[in-house]
């Protein structure tokens, strides 16, 4: 049955078969180019504007990042970055150079009755929010001008996180 006619037919359907493919791929090719030129080429201009979307909240980056490290934060390791604070913050509700650093988290900023403090840190910030916190141990000065708070400041990310996570669990 298998004779040059059928074989003819087969490879006949086979070369239809390939040139209808070719022309629908090349008809493919033209919208394809004529969308990248014509009105639906904004809309692919517009893919992109999301994209860049995201760059335009860099300004939140710092913000975004503290609040994922502050996420991953080690109270333990926190609490041996407190051993800078500890010559003048106490935990146990005494104060002494500095006042007391229990509860301090979400504590209205210089709240502790009876400390004599600056003024410089109310004009600072109200509450001590893990962000104001993180602002204000960086450095203390350069966040509060005038603070009588005489400590450098801790330039770790992590260090900070981790000693707020661990304020954050006195009470
Ligand atoms: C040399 C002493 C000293 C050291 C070290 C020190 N502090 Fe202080 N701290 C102070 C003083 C003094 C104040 C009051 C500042 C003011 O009134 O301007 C203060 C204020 C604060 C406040 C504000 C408290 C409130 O009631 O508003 C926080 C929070 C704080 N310190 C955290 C820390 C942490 C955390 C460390 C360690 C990384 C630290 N301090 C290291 C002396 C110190």
């Amino acid at each position: 049955m298998f004779d040059t006619m059928t074989l003819t037919k087969i490879v006949g359907g086979f070369c239809g078969t390939l040139l209808i493919f070719l022309l629908g791929n090349w008809a493919a090719e033209g919208l394809y180019h004529v969308s990248e030129d014509g009105g639906h080429g904004e809309e692919i201009a517009q893919a992109y504007v999301i994209d860049t979307g995201e760059e335009e909240g860099a300004e939140e980056v710092v913000e975004v990042d503290f609040a994922e490290v502050m996420a991953a934060a080690d109270p333990g390791a926190g609490e041996r970055v407190f051993g800078k604070c500890r010559a003048c913050h106490a935990l146990d509700g005494s104060d002494g150079t500095g006042p007391h650093l229990n509860g301090v988290v979400g504590r209205e900023v210089a709240s502790v009755a009876g400390f004599n403090y600056s003024g410089a840190l109310s004009d600072a910030a109200d509450v001590w929010t893990p962000e104001n916190l993180n602002g204000f141990l960086e450095s203390p000065r350069g966040y509060a001008p005038g603070t009588s708070m005489g400590f450098a400041g801790l330039p770790k990310l992590e260090d900070r996180a981790n000693l707020i996570a661990y304020l954050a669990s006195t009470e």
